[in-house]
């Protein structure tokens, strides 16, 4: 018999769905290191055969692969498993967008959030990722596994303004540009397009052997060092890259880099910021409020803007036109804003 909710008291569904999620991330990581999606590669298998080639348990693998289908990263037709769309780009080993060195890594982040109690209590960062040592240690892997994460979605920004029909030449500042995910699509879709690579030394390798990857090594030079104390031509670039700098700077800093982003800008220039954007009173979207607390773990002032602090911030520092950008697949919540200097 139909009994109505409002007498009831709710299950604590919210609180299991958290609880699985854990388990649903090891199912991942299992999957990974028992490469069971790159076996699948070549076409579907059923669980026995898939079983045999990778000297699996039986009743295990097909636990596994059934649990797979039902988190999406597998079809099952026929008793036989196969790639989805998702898989196929990001969990094969051989994939050049391979997350699997980033979703394995036993990084720094995951011990940071281990001690999220204990900073709570003594308002202390747990590690400081923006001091210079610290920095030239971390950056280089972090750069590097996280260009899967955002390369698709810069090749949108590259489309969305126009990168191939942008009047030649184009100079691009690339401002810690980690791996330089967010320029390739700009020096790929236009041979106009020349970048400057700002980094740490240590990191500036990374770069280096992303644009020899991606094939736009010749047009890439590199400024090395922090931006603090790296000086920067006045007015000549016409388009200048940060991507996910502003958040590890936090607020104050973050307005002296946008003004020395307007002092190298031609005037009609574009600033493009690439960043996990909260609202206005930064109480969701969930991400962004996780990654304020990442920020709190491992800098002293670092944090997620809002649309209208950016907005606030870019206009003080000589820019207009603000607007976040529409992208494909990201909702209202395309992780890119964009701004003119005036
Ligand atoms: C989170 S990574 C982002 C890299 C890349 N832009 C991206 O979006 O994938 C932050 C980058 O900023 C660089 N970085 C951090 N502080 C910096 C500083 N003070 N001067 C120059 N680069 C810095 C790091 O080395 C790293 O490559």
């Amino acid at each position: 018999m139909a009994q109505t909710q409002e007498k009831r008291l709710m299950p604590p569904t919210k609180i299991t769905e958290l609880l699985e999620a854990k388990w649903a991330n090891q199912v991942l990581k299992t999957a990974l290191e028992l490469n069971v999606f790159s076996e699948l590669k070549n076409g579907a298998l059923s669980w026995q055969d898939l079983s045999c080639r990778l000297a699996l348990d039986q009743r295990g693998a097909k636990l596994l692969l059934d649990c797979l289908v039902a988190l999406e990263f597998l079809a099952k037709k026929d008793e036989k498993y196969s790639l989805t769309k998702i898989s196929e780009l990001y969990l094969v080993s051989d994939s050049q967008l391979f997350l699997g060195k980033y979703i394995l890594a036993k990084d720094d982040v995951e011990l940071n959030w281990q001690q999220l109690t204990k900073a709570m209590r003594t308002g202390e960062p747990v590690c400081q990722v923006n001091q210079d040592s610290k920095a030239e240690e971390f950056f280089p892997q972090l750069a590097s596994s996280i260009f899967p994460l955002n390369f698709t979605t810069a090749q949108m920004v590259a489309d969305a303004l126009g990168a191939n029909k942008m009047p030649s030449p184009v100079r691009i500042l690339d401002l810690a540009a980690g791996s330089a995910v967010w320029s390739i699509p700009f020096a790929q879709a236009n041979p106009h397009v020349t970048v400057d690579a700002l980094d740490f030394p240590a990191v500036l390798n990374v770069t280096a052997s992303f644009a020899g990857k991606y094939g736009v090594a010749d047009r890439y030079t590199y400024l090395s060092g922090n931006w603090r104390n790296v000086p920067l031509e006045n007015s000549v670039y016409d388009l200048v890259i940060l991507g996910h700098i502003l958040h590890s700077e936090g607020k104050e800093m973050s307005r002296q880099l946008l003004a020395a982003c307007a002092g190298a800008l031609k005037s009609g220039g574009r600033l493009i910021i690439a960043e996990f954007i909260a609202s206005e009173q930064k109480t969701g979207p969930s991400f962004p409020c996780l990654f304020a607390l990442n920020m709190f773990l491992a800098t002293t002032a670092g944090c997620v803007f809002s649309l209208a602090e950016l907005e606030e911030m870019l206009s003080q520092s000589g820019f207009e036109q603000v607007e976040r950008l529409e992208l494909p697949f990201w909702g209202s919540q395309a992780p890119v804003v964009t701004a003119i200097k005036s």
